[in-house]
């Protein structure tokens, strides 16, 4: 039997979830069946080997999202390895945040699960995907616009995962 993988996101904007699709991608490439989900909406199969979490930062803070995808199916990610990353402009705006304090606070979203790692990944911010407020806001901040995903990375990370994630 195919070993099923499913990499769960809560992107507001696509740009978590394009992530989400390249690690898939790369885990596919070694031979596992991968499913790309939202977490708001999924529950975790019982066929279901491993499990990729992987959220955005918004305001300062790691999506809810992930707290509740972890209280609702708890009792199957306790039983299975899960890996996560965060999207954030934080990596590429050290004024964003502190990177190991989001990782942090990932961690704790996702307790009392173990993760096998946890990272953080540079985002993307489109100027025309952002509400009024948004793009005053992110003005004001002195946020930095434009895709800072770095593909060689996000794979780079997906191929490291260990061999419960791969084929
Ligand atoms: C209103 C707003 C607030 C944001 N706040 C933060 C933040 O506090 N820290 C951070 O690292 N990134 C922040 N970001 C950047 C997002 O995390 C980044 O754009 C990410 O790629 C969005 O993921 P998504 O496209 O999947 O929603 C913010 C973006 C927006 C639009």
């Amino acid at each position: 039997m195919v070993k099923k993988i499913l990499v769960v996101h809560a992107s507001r904007k696509g740009s978590t979830e394009e992530i989400a699709r390249a690690v898939a991608k790369e885990l596919e490439a070694t031979g596992v069946g991968v499913e790309v989900a939202e977490m708001q909406t999924v529950s975790v199969p019982e066929d279901v080997q491993a499990v990729v979490i992987g959220a955005p930062v918004y305001a300062g803070h790691i999506v809810p999202a992930v707290a509740a995808f972890v209280a609702k199916n708890r009792p199957r990610l306790e039983k299975i390895p899960v890996a996560a990353f965060a999207v954030g402009i934080a990596p590429v705006m050290p004024q964003a945040g502190p990177v190991e304090k989001l990782r942090e606070e990932l961690r704790k979203a996702l307790s009392p699960l173990q993760p096998v790692t946890v990272t953080m990944f540079a985002g993307k911010l489109d100027p025309q995907k952002l509400s009024f407020v948004e793009r005053t806001m992110t003005k004001m901040l002195k946020v930095p616009t434009g895709d800072f995903r770095d593909w060689e990375a996000i794979r780079a990370w997906a191929k490291g995962l260990p061999p419960g994630f791969r084929g």
